[in-house]
Protein backbone atom coordinates (compact mmCIF):
# COMPACT_ATOMS: atom_id res chain seq x y z
CA UNK A 1 0.00 0.00 0.00
CA UNK A 2 1.31 3.49 -0.85
CA UNK A 3 2.00 6.13 1.56
CA UNK A 4 -0.99 8.20 0.26
CA UNK A 5 -2.75 5.66 1.29
CA UNK A 6 -1.74 6.22 5.17
CA UNK A 7 -4.55 7.23 7.49
CA UNK A 8 -4.33 10.44 9.63
CA UNK A 9 -7.68 10.75 11.80
CA UNK A 10 -9.80 12.11 10.35
CA UNK A 11 -7.63 12.51 7.22
CA UNK A 12 -7.81 15.94 5.08
CA UNK A 13 -8.23 15.09 1.28
CA UNK A 14 -8.72 18.28 -1.04
CA UNK A 15 -10.17 18.57 -4.47
CA UNK A 16 -8.47 21.03 -6.31
CA UNK A 17 -10.25 22.92 -8.45
CA UNK A 18 -8.75 26.76 -8.41
CA UNK A 19 -11.17 29.03 -6.55
CA UNK A 20 -13.93 26.21 -5.94
CA UNK A 21 -11.55 23.55 -4.48
CA UNK A 22 -13.08 22.25 -1.45
CA UNK A 23 -11.92 19.99 1.13
CA UNK A 24 -13.28 16.54 2.30
CA UNK A 25 -12.78 15.50 5.95
CA UNK A 26 -13.21 11.56 6.40
CA UNK A 27 -12.87 10.04 10.03
CA UNK A 28 -15.00 9.02 13.00
CA UNK A 29 -16.88 11.65 14.39
CA UNK A 30 -16.50 14.60 11.83
CA UNK A 31 -20.60 14.58 11.71
CA UNK A 32 -20.76 16.33 15.29
CA UNK A 33 -17.80 17.63 15.51
CA UNK A 34 -18.59 21.80 15.39
CA UNK A 35 -15.40 22.56 13.21
CA UNK A 36 -15.58 21.12 10.24
CA UNK A 37 -19.24 22.76 9.50
CA UNK A 38 -18.61 26.46 10.68
CA UNK A 39 -16.38 27.10 7.95
CA UNK A 40 -18.28 26.24 4.94
CA UNK A 41 -21.21 27.98 5.98
CA UNK A 42 -22.29 31.16 3.25
CA UNK A 43 -23.96 33.30 5.29
CA UNK A 44 -26.80 32.89 8.60
CA UNK A 45 -29.36 30.82 6.63
CA UNK A 46 -28.98 27.37 6.79
CA UNK A 47 -31.09 24.23 5.54
CA UNK A 48 -30.84 20.72 6.52
CA UNK A 49 -31.89 18.36 3.98
CA UNK A 50 -32.18 14.53 4.92
CA UNK A 51 -34.97 11.66 4.66
CA UNK A 52 -36.83 9.73 6.28
CA UNK A 53 -34.69 7.23 7.38
CA UNK A 54 -31.97 9.01 7.77
CA UNK A 55 -33.13 11.54 10.00
CA UNK A 56 -34.04 10.02 13.12
CA UNK A 57 -30.55 8.35 13.32
CA UNK A 58 -28.11 11.61 12.40
CA UNK A 59 -30.56 14.93 11.82
CA UNK A 60 -29.90 16.13 15.69
CA UNK A 61 -25.84 15.12 15.68
CA UNK A 62 -25.62 17.09 12.34
CA UNK A 63 -27.95 20.33 13.76
CA UNK A 64 -25.84 20.43 17.07
CA UNK A 65 -22.55 20.73 15.41
CA UNK A 66 -23.69 24.05 13.75
CA UNK A 67 -22.67 27.17 15.60
CA UNK A 68 -25.22 28.84 17.81
CA UNK A 69 -27.22 32.16 16.08
CA UNK A 70 -28.13 30.46 12.85
CA UNK A 71 -31.54 30.21 11.21
CA UNK A 72 -31.57 26.69 10.19
CA UNK A 73 -34.16 24.83 8.35
CA UNK A 74 -34.66 21.13 8.42
CA UNK A 75 -36.42 19.37 5.13
CA UNK A 76 -37.05 15.47 5.37
CA UNK A 77 -38.06 13.95 2.23
CA UNK A 78 -39.55 10.04 1.84
CA UNK A 79 -36.56 8.00 1.43
CA UNK A 80 -35.52 6.22 -2.10
CA UNK A 81 -34.28 6.05 -5.54
CA UNK A 82 -37.37 6.46 -6.68
CA UNK A 83 -37.82 9.79 -4.86
CA UNK A 84 -34.97 11.31 -7.18
CA UNK A 85 -37.45 13.26 -9.44
CA UNK A 86 -37.68 16.90 -10.19
CA UNK A 87 -40.65 16.71 -8.16
CA UNK A 88 -38.51 16.52 -5.01
CA UNK A 89 -36.31 18.94 -5.36
CA UNK A 90 -39.18 21.20 -5.81
CA UNK A 91 -40.02 20.54 -2.58
CA UNK A 92 -36.77 21.74 -1.59
CA UNK A 93 -37.15 25.02 -3.75
CA UNK A 94 -40.81 25.34 -1.99
CA UNK A 95 -39.02 24.99 1.07
CA UNK A 96 -35.86 27.38 0.71
CA UNK A 97 -39.13 30.47 -0.58
CA UNK A 98 -41.57 29.59 1.94
CA UNK A 99 -37.95 30.45 4.49
CA UNK A 100 -37.56 33.31 2.35
CA UNK A 101 -33.59 31.90 2.27
CA UNK A 102 -31.56 34.28 0.14
CA UNK A 103 -28.59 33.63 -2.14
CA UNK A 104 -26.13 33.49 1.12
CA UNK A 105 -27.92 30.92 2.26
CA UNK A 106 -26.15 26.99 2.89
CA UNK A 107 -28.15 23.27 1.86
CA UNK A 108 -26.22 20.49 4.22
CA UNK A 109 -27.18 17.13 2.24
CA UNK A 110 -26.96 14.74 5.17
CA UNK A 111 -27.85 11.34 3.71
CA UNK A 112 -26.61 9.06 0.82
CA UNK A 113 -26.14 10.04 -2.89
CA UNK A 114 -29.85 10.25 -3.83
CA UNK A 115 -29.69 13.42 -0.92
CA UNK A 116 -26.80 14.32 -2.50
CA UNK A 117 -28.02 14.16 -5.90
CA UNK A 118 -30.84 16.27 -5.30
CA UNK A 119 -29.94 18.61 -2.68
CA UNK A 120 -27.02 19.67 -5.44
CA UNK A 121 -28.98 20.19 -8.21
CA UNK A 122 -31.39 21.90 -5.61
CA UNK A 123 -28.45 24.34 -4.96
CA UNK A 124 -27.43 24.69 -8.79
CA UNK A 125 -30.34 26.29 -9.21
CA UNK A 126 -31.65 27.72 -6.18
CA UNK A 127 -31.36 31.69 -7.35
CA UNK A 128 -28.84 30.57 -9.78
CA UNK A 129 -26.45 28.89 -7.51
CA UNK A 130 -26.23 28.70 -3.85
CA UNK A 131 -23.84 27.10 -1.26
CA UNK A 132 -23.90 23.34 -0.46
CA UNK A 133 -22.32 21.07 1.73
CA UNK A 134 -22.13 17.45 1.22
CA UNK A 135 -22.55 15.35 4.30
CA UNK A 136 -22.84 11.22 3.04
CA UNK A 137 -24.14 9.02 5.28
CA UNK A 138 -23.59 5.48 2.68
CA UNK A 139 -20.28 4.03 1.40
CA UNK A 140 -21.48 4.34 -2.35
CA UNK A 141 -22.36 8.39 -1.39
CA UNK A 142 -19.11 8.42 0.99
CA UNK A 143 -16.49 7.25 -2.02
CA UNK A 144 -18.12 8.80 -4.88
CA UNK A 145 -21.52 10.57 -5.11
CA UNK A 146 -20.98 13.54 -2.60
CA UNK A 147 -17.38 14.17 -4.30
CA UNK A 148 -16.70 16.02 -7.97
CA UNK A 149 -19.88 18.15 -8.66
CA UNK A 150 -22.10 15.42 -10.66
CA UNK A 151 -25.67 16.84 -9.43
CA UNK A 152 -28.92 15.89 -10.34
CA UNK A 153 -32.41 13.56 -11.13
CA UNK A 154 -33.98 10.28 -12.71
CA UNK A 155 -36.02 10.61 -16.02
CA UNK A 156 -38.23 8.09 -16.31
CA UNK A 157 -37.00 7.16 -20.10
CA UNK A 158 -33.35 7.96 -18.23
CA UNK A 159 -30.57 7.47 -15.07
CA UNK A 160 -29.40 10.79 -13.87
CA UNK A 161 -30.98 12.79 -17.28
CA UNK A 162 -31.43 15.46 -15.99
CA UNK A 163 -28.59 17.29 -13.88
CA UNK A 164 -25.83 20.01 -13.23
CA UNK A 165 -22.24 20.04 -12.40
CA UNK A 166 -22.42 22.07 -9.20
CA UNK A 167 -18.80 21.20 -6.21
CA UNK A 168 -19.95 21.58 -2.87
CA UNK A 169 -18.26 23.62 -0.57
CA UNK A 170 -16.75 20.74 1.57
CA UNK A 171 -17.34 16.69 2.21
CA UNK A 172 -17.29 15.70 5.61
CA UNK A 173 -17.66 11.92 6.21
CA UNK A 174 -18.01 10.82 9.23
CA UNK A 175 -16.97 6.53 8.78
CA UNK A 176 -19.12 6.16 12.11
CA UNK A 177 -22.46 6.28 10.14
CA UNK A 178 -21.32 3.43 8.63
CA UNK A 179 -22.25 0.73 11.02
CA UNK A 180 -26.16 1.47 10.83
CA UNK A 181 -25.77 0.94 7.18
CA UNK A 182 -27.79 -2.21 5.90
CA UNK A 183 -25.58 -4.56 4.66
CA UNK A 184 -26.93 -4.25 1.02
CA UNK A 185 -26.13 -1.02 0.90
CA UNK A 186 -22.84 -1.39 2.33
CA UNK A 187 -22.13 -4.07 -0.69
CA UNK A 188 -23.60 -1.45 -3.00
CA UNK A 189 -20.92 1.09 -1.88
CA UNK A 190 -17.84 -1.41 -2.26
CA UNK A 191 -18.84 -1.55 -6.22
CA UNK A 192 -17.58 2.00 -6.41
CA UNK A 193 -14.70 1.40 -4.54
CA UNK A 194 -13.75 -1.87 -6.46
CA UNK A 195 -14.35 0.75 -9.85
CA UNK A 196 -11.47 2.96 -8.39
CA UNK A 197 -9.25 -0.45 -8.58
CA UNK A 198 -10.44 -1.82 -11.93
CA UNK A 199 -9.72 1.82 -14.01
CA UNK A 200 -7.02 3.10 -11.99
CA UNK A 201 -5.02 1.35 -9.19
CA UNK A 202 -4.03 -2.26 -9.32
CA UNK A 203 -2.56 -2.21 -6.23
CA UNK A 204 -5.56 -0.95 -4.19
CA UNK A 205 -7.62 -3.69 -5.71
CA UNK A 206 -4.93 -6.44 -4.84
CA UNK A 207 -5.20 -4.81 -1.25
CA UNK A 208 -8.88 -4.82 -1.69
CA UNK A 209 -9.37 -8.59 -2.76
CA UNK A 210 -7.66 -8.86 0.79
CA UNK A 211 -9.16 -6.69 3.39
CA UNK A 212 -13.13 -7.60 1.59
CA UNK A 213 -13.86 -9.85 4.67
CA UNK A 214 -12.85 -6.97 6.86
CA UNK A 215 -14.31 -4.61 5.19
CA UNK A 216 -17.79 -6.29 5.18
CA UNK A 217 -17.24 -6.76 8.84
CA UNK A 218 -17.12 -3.35 9.24
CA UNK A 219 -13.67 -2.73 10.53
CA UNK A 220 -13.80 0.93 10.63
CA UNK A 221 -9.84 1.62 10.24
CA UNK A 222 -9.76 -0.48 6.83
CA UNK A 223 -13.02 1.50 5.77
CA UNK A 224 -11.14 4.49 6.68
CA UNK A 225 -8.53 3.30 4.35
CA UNK A 226 -10.70 2.12 1.40
CA UNK A 227 -12.83 5.35 1.51
CA UNK A 228 -9.11 7.81 1.61
CA UNK A 229 -8.24 5.89 -1.31
CA UNK A 230 -11.38 6.11 -3.45
CA UNK A 231 -11.58 9.45 -2.46
CA UNK A 232 -8.08 10.77 -3.28
CA UNK A 233 -8.27 8.84 -6.57
CA UNK A 234 -11.83 10.36 -6.98
CA UNK A 235 -10.12 13.96 -6.44
CA UNK A 236 -7.70 13.65 -8.40
CA UNK A 237 -9.50 12.76 -11.65
CA UNK A 238 -12.27 15.57 -11.49
CA UNK A 239 -9.47 17.71 -10.89
CA UNK A 240 -8.33 16.39 -14.22
CA UNK A 241 -11.81 16.52 -15.99
CA UNK A 242 -14.39 18.28 -13.74
CA UNK A 243 -17.13 17.82 -16.55
CA UNK A 244 -16.27 15.00 -18.36
CA UNK A 245 -14.34 15.95 -21.42
CA UNK A 246 -11.88 12.86 -21.46
CA UNK A 247 -10.59 10.96 -18.37
CA UNK A 248 -13.46 11.23 -15.53
CA UNK A 249 -15.44 9.42 -17.95
CA UNK A 250 -13.34 6.32 -16.42
CA UNK A 251 -15.37 6.37 -13.29
CA UNK A 252 -18.46 4.95 -15.20
CA UNK A 253 -17.11 1.91 -15.59
CA UNK A 254 -19.80 -0.68 -15.41
CA UNK A 255 -21.98 2.10 -15.51
CA UNK A 256 -24.05 1.79 -19.07
CA UNK A 257 -25.01 -1.79 -18.44
CA UNK A 258 -25.60 -0.58 -14.91
CA UNK A 259 -27.94 2.00 -15.82
CA UNK A 260 -29.66 -0.10 -18.39
CA UNK A 261 -30.44 -2.59 -15.82
CA UNK A 262 -31.79 0.35 -12.99
CA UNK A 263 -33.73 1.82 -15.62
CA UNK A 264 -35.58 -1.43 -16.83
CA UNK A 265 -36.41 -2.67 -13.52
CA UNK A 266 -37.31 0.48 -12.17
CA UNK A 267 -35.73 2.98 -9.94
CA UNK A 268 -35.04 0.99 -7.02
CA UNK A 269 -35.58 -2.29 -7.67
CA UNK A 270 -31.68 -3.13 -7.97
CA UNK A 271 -29.17 -0.23 -6.07
CA UNK A 272 -27.41 1.74 -7.93
CA UNK A 273 -24.10 -0.81 -6.51
CA UNK A 274 -25.35 -3.63 -7.40
CA UNK A 275 -26.51 -2.74 -11.29
CA UNK A 276 -22.71 -1.32 -11.27
CA UNK A 277 -21.25 -4.52 -9.87
CA UNK A 278 -23.05 -6.92 -12.49
CA UNK A 279 -22.34 -4.35 -15.24
CA UNK A 280 -18.42 -3.71 -14.37
CA UNK A 281 -17.84 -7.96 -15.10
CA UNK A 282 -20.35 -7.46 -18.09
CA UNK A 283 -17.44 -4.51 -18.90
CA UNK A 284 -14.59 -6.90 -18.22
CA UNK A 285 -16.18 -9.88 -20.00
CA UNK A 286 -16.60 -7.34 -23.10
CA UNK A 287 -13.04 -6.35 -22.80
CA UNK A 288 -11.99 -10.43 -22.81
CA UNK A 289 -14.13 -10.89 -26.06
CA UNK A 290 -12.04 -8.00 -27.24
CA UNK A 291 -9.00 -9.87 -26.68
CA UNK A 292 -7.44 -7.34 -24.10
CA UNK A 293 -7.99 -9.23 -20.52
CA UNK A 294 -7.32 -12.53 -19.70
CA UNK A 295 -9.55 -15.43 -18.55
CA UNK A 296 -7.58 -14.95 -15.45
CA UNK A 297 -8.10 -11.16 -14.54
CA UNK A 298 -12.04 -11.75 -15.61
CA UNK A 299 -11.90 -14.68 -12.98
CA UNK A 300 -10.17 -12.06 -10.42
CA UNK A 301 -12.88 -9.22 -11.00
CA UNK A 302 -15.76 -11.85 -11.02
CA UNK A 303 -14.48 -13.11 -7.36
CA UNK A 304 -13.45 -9.59 -5.92
CA UNK A 305 -17.44 -8.63 -6.86
CA UNK A 306 -19.16 -11.76 -5.40
CA UNK A 307 -16.74 -11.29 -2.18
CA UNK A 308 -18.22 -7.77 -2.14
CA UNK A 309 -21.75 -9.57 -2.13
CA UNK A 310 -22.52 -8.07 -5.20
CA UNK A 311 -24.59 -9.85 -8.24
CA UNK A 312 -23.01 -11.70 -10.91
CA UNK A 313 -25.89 -12.05 -13.41
CA UNK A 314 -28.23 -9.61 -15.22
CA UNK A 315 -32.07 -9.62 -14.24
CA UNK A 316 -33.74 -12.85 -15.44
CA UNK A 317 -36.57 -10.79 -17.48
CA UNK A 318 -33.91 -8.90 -19.29
CA UNK A 319 -33.22 -9.43 -23.11
CA UNK A 320 -30.00 -7.74 -24.91
CA UNK A 321 -32.34 -5.82 -26.91
CA UNK A 322 -33.52 -4.55 -23.41
CA UNK A 323 -30.12 -3.45 -22.86
CA UNK A 324 -28.95 -1.73 -26.36
CA UNK A 325 -32.51 0.26 -25.77
CA UNK A 326 -31.08 1.62 -22.84
CA UNK A 327 -27.68 1.78 -23.81
CA UNK A 328 -28.54 3.82 -26.81
CA UNK A 329 -29.58 6.39 -24.37
CA UNK A 330 -26.20 6.73 -22.30
CA UNK A 331 -25.18 10.16 -21.95
CA UNK A 332 -21.26 9.05 -23.13
CA UNK A 333 -22.51 8.31 -26.45
CA UNK A 334 -21.41 10.63 -28.88
CA UNK A 335 -23.21 11.23 -32.87
CA UNK A 336 -25.35 7.76 -31.66
CA UNK A 337 -21.95 5.90 -31.55
CA UNK A 338 -21.87 3.84 -28.19
CA UNK A 339 -19.13 4.70 -26.04
CA UNK A 340 -17.88 1.99 -23.29
CA UNK A 341 -15.12 1.92 -20.33
CA UNK A 342 -13.46 -1.42 -20.87
CA UNK A 343 -10.40 -2.48 -19.18
CA UNK A 344 -7.05 -2.77 -21.52
CA UNK A 345 -5.56 -4.32 -17.89
CA UNK A 346 -6.40 -4.86 -14.45
CA UNK A 347 -5.87 -0.92 -13.50
CA UNK A 348 -5.70 0.59 -17.00
CA UNK A 349 -9.26 1.51 -18.50
CA UNK A 350 -10.05 3.50 -21.72
CA UNK A 351 -13.32 4.69 -23.47
CA UNK A 352 -13.86 2.57 -26.73
CA UNK A 353 -16.47 3.37 -29.26
CA UNK A 354 -15.43 1.03 -31.83
CA UNK A 355 -16.99 -2.26 -30.15
CA UNK A 356 -18.32 -4.28 -32.49
CA UNK A 357 -22.32 -4.79 -32.63
CA UNK A 358 -22.09 -8.32 -33.03
CA UNK A 359 -19.56 -8.88 -30.26
CA UNK A 360 -21.62 -6.37 -27.76
CA UNK A 361 -24.96 -8.29 -28.52
CA UNK A 362 -23.48 -11.35 -28.43
CA UNK A 363 -22.28 -10.66 -24.65
CA UNK A 364 -25.72 -9.34 -23.72
CA UNK A 365 -27.39 -12.40 -24.88
CA UNK A 366 -24.53 -14.83 -23.25
CA UNK A 367 -24.35 -12.91 -19.91
CA UNK A 368 -25.83 -15.14 -16.85
CA UNK A 369 -29.22 -14.39 -16.19
CA UNK A 370 -30.55 -14.20 -12.58
CA UNK A 371 -32.18 -17.83 -11.58
P1 LIG B 1 -29.44 6.11 -1.15
O1 LIG B 1 -29.17 7.54 -1.05
O2 LIG B 1 -30.79 5.69 -1.60
O3 LIG B 1 -29.13 5.45 0.26
C1 LIG B 1 -29.32 4.08 0.42
C2 LIG B 1 -30.22 3.75 1.61
O4 LIG B 1 -29.47 3.89 2.81
C3 LIG B 1 -31.42 4.68 1.76
O5 LIG B 1 -32.51 3.93 2.19
C4 LIG B 1 -30.97 5.64 2.84
O6 LIG B 1 -32.03 6.22 3.53
C5 LIG B 1 -30.19 4.73 3.73
N1 LIG B 1 -29.16 5.33 4.55
C6 LIG B 1 -28.34 6.35 4.24
N2 LIG B 1 -27.41 6.49 5.19
C7 LIG B 1 -27.65 5.57 6.14
C8 LIG B 1 -27.02 5.20 7.35
N3 LIG B 1 -25.89 5.78 7.74
N4 LIG B 1 -27.56 4.23 8.09
C9 LIG B 1 -28.68 3.58 7.66
N5 LIG B 1 -29.31 3.84 6.50
C10 LIG B 1 -28.78 4.83 5.75
O7 LIG B 1 -28.40 5.39 -2.13
P2 LIG B 1 -26.82 5.53 -2.33
O8 LIG B 1 -26.36 4.19 -2.68
O9 LIG B 1 -26.19 6.27 -1.23
O10 LIG B 1 -26.73 6.47 -3.61
C11 LIG B 1 -27.23 6.05 -4.84
C12 LIG B 1 -27.48 7.26 -5.69
O11 LIG B 1 -26.27 7.97 -5.91
C13 LIG B 1 -28.02 6.92 -7.06
O12 LIG B 1 -29.09 7.78 -7.36
C14 LIG B 1 -26.87 7.20 -7.99
O13 LIG B 1 -27.28 7.59 -9.27
C15 LIG B 1 -26.18 8.31 -7.27
N6 LIG B 1 -24.77 8.45 -7.62
C16 LIG B 1 -24.33 9.68 -7.93
C17 LIG B 1 -23.00 9.89 -8.22
C18 LIG B 1 -22.50 11.27 -8.50
O14 LIG B 1 -21.35 11.40 -8.91
N7 LIG B 1 -23.28 12.29 -8.25
C19 LIG B 1 -22.11 8.81 -8.18
C20 LIG B 1 -22.59 7.55 -7.85
C21 LIG B 1 -23.94 7.39 -7.56
N1 LIG C 1 -19.72 8.89 -10.49
C1 LIG C 1 -19.16 9.31 -11.71
C2 LIG C 1 -18.57 10.66 -11.68
O1 LIG C 1 -18.60 11.33 -10.67
O2 LIG C 1 -18.09 11.14 -12.66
Amino acid sequence: MSAAFASESPCRLQVALGNRSYPIHVGPGVLGDPQWLAPHLAGRQVMIVTNASVAPLYLERCRAALPEGLEVRELVLPDGEATKNLAHVSRIWDALLEAGFNRRCTLIALGGGVIGDMVGFAAACYQRGVAFIQVPTTLLAQVDSSVGGKTGVNHPLGKNMIGAFWQPRAVLIDTDTLATLPERELSAGLAEVIKYGLIRDVDFLAWLENAMPSLRALDASRLAQAIERSCALKAEIVAADETEQGVRALLNLGHTFGHAIEAHQGYGAWLHGEAVGAGMLMAAELSARLGWLPAGDVARVREVIAAAGLPLAAPADMTADDFLARMRLDKKNVDSRLRLVLLRALGDACVHDATPTQTLEALLGDFPRQA
